[in-house]
């Protein structure tokens, strides 16, 4: 066996989950001295960007874009600040960006807004020629962080040796190029909220169980809907020897969660679906599937921030809708459709603190190095790793959506 019992170690991005929430507040960006004061690791950066005003940043992003005309495209997505999304070429749900990644060939620079996994499956995907930059190097996922790369193969080779045949590797989209490499080496695919459903059906034609990573709400709530019972699922504990499983319980398993979870969408509880419906009779209210099972059952729907996106924008009038996703999202629905009354679950303002960390004034440095013949915070996957990483990703994508 080659896991090894560890002290459990939180990761850092989760510790400061919470930094960015307050009661009280807008989203505004201010100008990124006075958010240097939340308790976040942030990239340093040079002196002269740290006092500027949302304002100035923006006239000065404006700029270095013009100049840089077709040879820069900006992904964003949809958790992005506002000051940030109205820079994007595109935005979307990661499964969307991929695809936008994917298929553009000719922009020479791909400023990804978004998450550290995100522009690493940018790389993967883009051209040779094509550089992708993540504004913020600190940009990661509290939930990727919790399947570290060297668990996820640990893990992998023990499973391996107790279920001889018939186990397929998934992978959610948010967890590192390795965790994808290794589904690519193993006959396995790649998801994304959106077409989690179709990748496990995709799975269980290949082999009969499922090893996923790293988030155990989305994979128990794609089982469900499946209709596998919770008691055909396990918990893979990344501290424990064997997961701190028996092998009988691993062998009469269907599906192997990873212990992970995403520590924005398990802020939502059953309790806030009961305020919302209490106050709003009328509301229907809508999820992210990383929420705990019980949040999605209390649900009247659940599904990827496009699909949100989606139900709102198709809503008549006047509809009242109360959405467990990011706040950044949430709120821009809410400007974007004024003609309905759309409201977080959550009633505490807590931004994706990693997603948060895309400021507008790396968004300015890296633009204006970009002008000055400057490529900073260069994404780069290695061949081998990209190329098996590629496997799973291109099965992914020729999957139907969900
Ligand atoms: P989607 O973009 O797939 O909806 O996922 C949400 C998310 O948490 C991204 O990190
Ligand atoms: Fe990761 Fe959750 Fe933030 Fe998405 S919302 S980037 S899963 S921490």
């Amino acid at each position: 066996m080659i896991t090894v019992e560890r002290q459990p170690k939180v990761p850092i991005t989760d510790i400061e989950q919470s930094a960015f929430c307050r009661t009280d507040e807008s989203l505004e960006a201010k100008p990124l001295i006075e958010e240097f004061k939340a308790k976040v690791e942030w990239q340093p950066l040079p002196k002269d960007y740290m006092g500027l005003k949302p304002d100035e940043l923006s006239d000065r992003i404006a700029v270095a874009r013009a100049k840089l005309g077709d040879q820069l495209m900006i992904l964003g997505h949809h958790y992005q600040r506002d000051e940030i999304i109205k820079f994007a070429d595109y935005r979307g749900d990661s499964y969307l960006l991929s695809q936008y990644a994917g298929k553009q060939k000719e922009a020479e620079y791909v400023v990804f807004c978004g998450v550290h996994f995100m522009a690493e499956t940018a790389d993967i995907l883009t051209g040779p020629n094509q550089k992708v930059i993540l504004p913020n190097m600190k940009a990661g996922c509290s939930m990727a962080d919790m399947a570290p790369t060297e668990d996820a193969l640990d893990a992998w080779a023990d499973l391996s040796a107790v279920v001889l045949d018939g186990l397929i590797p998934v992978t959610y989209m948010n967890s590192t190029a390795d965790i994808k490499a290794l589904c690519g080496r193993n006959e396995g695919i790649v998801c994304t909220s959106s077409n989690a459903t179709e990748a496990f059906q995709w799975a269980f034609r290949r082999g009969e169980k499922i090893l996923f990573f790293p988030d155990q709400h989305l994979g128990r709530n794609t089982s469900l809907k499946l209709g596998i019972p919770v008691e055909e699922m396990v918990v893979w504990n990344p501290f424990k020897p064997l997961g701190g499983l028996t092998e009988d319980e691993i062998r009469n398993s269907k599906v192997i969660l990873w212990q992970g979870h995403c520590s924005v969408h398990t802020r939502f509880t059953v309790k806030q679906i009961n305020e919302a419906r209490e106050k709003f009779p009328d509301v229907q209210v809508v999820v992210h599937p990383e929420c705990v099972q019980e949040v999605v059952e209390a649900a009247d729907m659940d599904g990827s921030t496009e699909f949100i996106i989606k139900v709102v924008e198709d809503a008549p009038a006047g509809s009242v809708f109360g959405i467990g996703t990011e706040i950044n999202l949430v709120s821009r629905l809410a400007k974007e459709n004024p003609d309905k009354t759309i409201f977080s679950l959550d009633p505490v303002v807590c931004p994706c603190a990693t997603m948060y960390r895309i400021h507008p004034a790396y968004l300015a440095w890296v633009a204006e190095g970009l002008v000055a013949g400057k490529v900073a915070n260069q994404i780069t996957v290695n061949e081998d790793t990209a190329h098996y990483a590629r496997l799973a990703l291109e099965q992914m994508l020729s999957l139907k959506r969900g």
